[in-house]
């Protein structure tokens, strides 16, 4: 159910990742990495964003987020029939897991896009230092940190399901990287669909173009 792109975002957003906390939140031991492979990682996160952001409008059919975004009622209604595990199964997203998706695609957005308007106060400028006001970089800084932190909770959050989901008895780990999941019950979502490949390739192109411009700018 989880298509080839969305595996591959996947596990390469988690690489860059790696190397954006990595690069800031350690003392660079045993690897020291300047500033520019901070910046890099995040231009490959935004790469990655844009493909997914797209991916959820027109992908296929698990990867939509109108597709595993649902009410707050049926949010509710899941939680609480999952803790008398008596949940109904989903191929795609489950409610929680669809609006935790959301918010991280937000917090991932809002660190990535706020990245590119800071510097280092040493000698690295990002590619819009400069084009907004001193205020509005001390602002974008600020969100930078906290965000920074928020986050990495969110991430924290999102392994301890996983987690849980795999103490109830339900693998999700493996359907991510091979794109199928054994279900003990028929999908309340439905089975996956494939997506135009074509609109695949656009879409990649467009977010190859991005990265390769923020990396060689
Ligand atoms: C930097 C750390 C991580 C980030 C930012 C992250 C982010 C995400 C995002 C955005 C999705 C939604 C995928 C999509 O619909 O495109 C997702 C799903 C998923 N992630 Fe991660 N992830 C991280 C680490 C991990 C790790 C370490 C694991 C394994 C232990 C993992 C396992 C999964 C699984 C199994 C799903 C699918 C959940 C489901 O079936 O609903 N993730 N993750
Ligand atoms: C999702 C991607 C990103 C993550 C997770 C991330 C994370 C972080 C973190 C945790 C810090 C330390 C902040 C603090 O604790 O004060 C930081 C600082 C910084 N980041 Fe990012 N960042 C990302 C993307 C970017 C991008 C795209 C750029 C620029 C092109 C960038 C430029 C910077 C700079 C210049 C600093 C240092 C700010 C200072 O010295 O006050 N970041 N980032």
């Amino acid at each position: 159910m989880w298509d080839v792109w969305v595996r591959i975002f996947h596990w390469v957003l988690v690489l860059a990742l790696i190397v954006s906390f990595y690069t800031m939140k350690t003392e660079g031991y045993p690897l020291m990495f300047p500033v520019d492979w901070h910046a890099r990682a995040g231009y490959t996160v935004l790469g990655l964003l844009l493909f997914r952001w797209l991916w959820g409008l027109f992908g296929s059919r698990h990867a939509r987020f109108l597709n595993f975004l649902r009410s707050p009622l049926e949010s509710w209604r899941y939680l609480w029939l999952f803790l008398r595990n008596r949940a109904p199964s989903y191929a795609g997203h489950n409610p929680l897991g669809g609006w935790t998706v959301m918010i991280m695609m937000l917090s991932l957005t809002l660190q990535a896009g706020s990245g590119l308007f800071l510097h280092d106060d040493i000698l690295f400028e990002a590619p819009l230092y400069g084009s907004v006001s001193d205020a509005t970089t001390k602002l974008l800084t600020t969100l930078h940190h906290y965000n920074g932190n928020f986050l990495l909770g969110l991430i924290g959050l999102h392994i301890v399901a996983v987690v849980v989901h795999r103490i109830k008895g339900e693998k999700l780990v493996g359907a991510m990287f091979t794109g199928r999941k054994h279900l003990i019950s028929e999908p309340v979502d439905g089975p996956g669909s494939n997506a135009v490949q074509w609109r695949a390739a656009v879409m990649l192109v467009l977010a190859a173009a991005l990265v390769t411009w923020l990396w060689t700018s």
